[in-house]
Formats: structure tokens, C-alpha cells, sequence
């Protein structure tokens, strides 16, 4: 099942998603922020990029929120140019953005199949198909196997994560999604870096990654609590970023060898450095 196709398959958003606007707001030191509007379009993939402490899960929240100057950064976000009603901000099963953060849980004593289950039905979905393709990619994000009857309750970080990032593709089918610092939680940046290949949707990225903060189209660079910054990604950075995912399969490699207990032979240092 490739990814591309999946995608293909869903066009069940309620709010067809082209635009988002991000009006500027204030920094830490409550200075305006130096640009005048950020806009993202489908298809686009961002990364947010800055230190620690820097406003970056901030930022990203007011796009989850869709701030209207309510948050600490008074920033504000339109889709579609407009300012957002309240049905699509209030109501969860309008809301086109789906946020997945390092401590997201599940908090509900249910099996992972019906935990799908309600959320499908909550959308009006009737394919029972959905359920089953759900667990099937996010089985592709993580190396421990999720099952339909596994509670939720007892899933792994890594795990979880993975489970409501297929959950937000396939059941959510949200043409937003927002990622903080996955890299972190234990989800196969390979797969993740399909996603950004083949994506129709606005995919945004915080992130230390260098892999994946080349391979975005855009980055956005944060300091103290501000935009101060937005770079497109040129030719070179696309190349840098090929290399750099070579390298990076290269030290998987080595990583599960040694994982494995075995010794690195000059055989496989052949292989991963030809
Ligand atoms: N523009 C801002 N104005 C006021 N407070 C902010 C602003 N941006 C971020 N903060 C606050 O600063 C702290 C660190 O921001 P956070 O977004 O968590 O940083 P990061 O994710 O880059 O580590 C948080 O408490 C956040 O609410
Ligand atoms: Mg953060």
C-alpha cells in the first residue's frame, strides 16, 4: 500500500483547506514581529526550526488553536483567508488541524480498534476497511507492531504517536497536521519522509532534524517567542538533504548491528562508506 495512494483516497475534509494565514504577533519582549503575513498552501511542507525555549510549540499551537489574538503571542490565523467560525474552531469533527505532540496519550480504556471505531463514526465514516488500513500505516511509523486489540492504554509512546498520526491521515483526513519534534518519539523518519514526498496537505514540523529541515519546503526560524525568519529551500539544501539521508541510513545500519551485538567487519564498513 503505498502512501501516495492513500492520500489519493481521502478528500473527506469538511473544510476544503487551500490557505493558512498567520498574522504577525508579539515577541517575548512584546515587540511586533517583522513580517507582515505567512501564508501556507496545501501541499506545503514546513519546518520550524530554533533553541530550546525559542516559541516554536507555541507557534504551532496557535495554527491548532487558530489564535485570534487569544494566546500569549496575540497572533492570528486565517484559512482561506477568512477568520475561521466558531463551528471550525470548537467543533472537533470539523476542525482541519490534527496536532501530535511528544506527550500525546490516550486517555480511554479502550482497544485500539475501537478507539478507531468511534472516531470514524463520530465522522460519519462507514467503511469498516478504514479501521484495519489505519493500524496498517501506523504500523508502517513504528517498528513494534500495534494490534486491533491492544488497549490503548498500554501503547507505547512511540506507538501511540504513530496510531494518531495514520488516525489524523486516514479517519481525521485533516489537511493540517502538526508535528513537535517527533524525532524524538520513536517513529521511522523514512516513512515520515514519504509523507513529505507525496503530501496534498500543509505537514509542519518542528524539528532538530536536519534530514527533515532540509527536506521541507519552507523553514521558519524562531527566537525569542518570534518569527524572525522564513527560508526557502533552494537547489542546494535539496541536495545536501539526499546526502544527508545516505548517512543517516548509513548510521541506521550500524546502529542495528551493533543493536544485535554483532561487530562491525570491514565487510560492512565497505557497504555503509563505499
Ligand atoms: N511570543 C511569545 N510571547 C510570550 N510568551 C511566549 C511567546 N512565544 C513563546 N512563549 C512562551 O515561552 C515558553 C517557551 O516557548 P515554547 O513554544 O515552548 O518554546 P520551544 O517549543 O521552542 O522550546 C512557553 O511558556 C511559551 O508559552
Ligand atoms: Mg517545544
Amino acid at each position: 500500500m503505498r502512501l501516495s495512494v492513500l492520500f489519493a483516497q481521502v478528500k473527506r475534509s469538511e473544510v476544503m483547506l487551500e490557505i493558512i494565514t498567520i498574522l504577525p504577533g508579539l515577541d517575548k519582549g512584546g515587540n511586533r514581529e517583522k513580517f507582515d503575513e505567512l501564508t501556507l498552501r496545501a501541499g506545503e511542507t514546513v519546518s520550524i526550526v530554533g533553541p530550546t525555549g525559542s516559541g516554536k510549540t507555541a507557534f504551532i499551537s496557535d495554527i491548532e488553536l487558530l489564535a485570534q489574538g487569544d494566546t500569549s503571542t496575540k497572533r492570528r490565523v486565517l484559512i482561506n483567508g477568512k477568520i475561521p467560525g466558531d463551528e471550525v474552531r470548537y467543533n472537533p469533527a470539523s476542525k482541519p488541524i490534527a496536532m501530535i505532540t511528544q506527550n500525546t496519550k490516550c486517555f480511554t480504556d479502550l482497544s485500539t480498534e475501537e478507539f478507531l471505531q468511534i472516531h470514524a463514526r463520530s465522522r460519519n465514516i462507514e467503511e469498516k476497511r478504514i479501521i484495519m488500513d489505519t493500524i496498517d500505516l501506523a504500523n508502517k511509523f513504528t517498528g513494534e507492531k500495534i494490534k486491533k486489540d491492544t488497549r490503548v492504554t498500554v501503547l507505547s509512546g512511540g506507538q501511540t504517536r504513530s496510531l494518531l498520526i495514520a488516525d489524523a491521515i486516514l479517519i481525521g483526513a485533516a489537511p493540517v497536521i502538526l508535528l513537535d519534534e517527533i524525532e524524538n518519539a520513536g517513529i521511522f523518519k523514512q516513512e515520515v519522509i514519504d509523507i513529505i514526498k507525496n503530501t496534498s496537505k500543509i505537514i509542519i514540523f518542528v524539528t532538530h532534524d536536519p534530514v527533515i529541515a532540509l527536506l521541507t519546503k519552507k523553514r521558519i526560524i524562531m527566537e525569542n517567542g518570534a518569527v524572525v525568519k522564513v527560508l526557502n529551500q533552494n537547489e542546494f539544501e535539496t541536495r545536501a538533504a539526499q546526502n544527508l539521508l545516505e548517512l543517516d541510513k548509513q548510521v541506521g545500519l550500524i546502529r542495528e548491528q551493533l543493536r544485535a551485538g554483532h561487530e562491525i567487519t570491514s565487510e560492512l564498513l565497505h557497504v555503509s562508506f563505499a
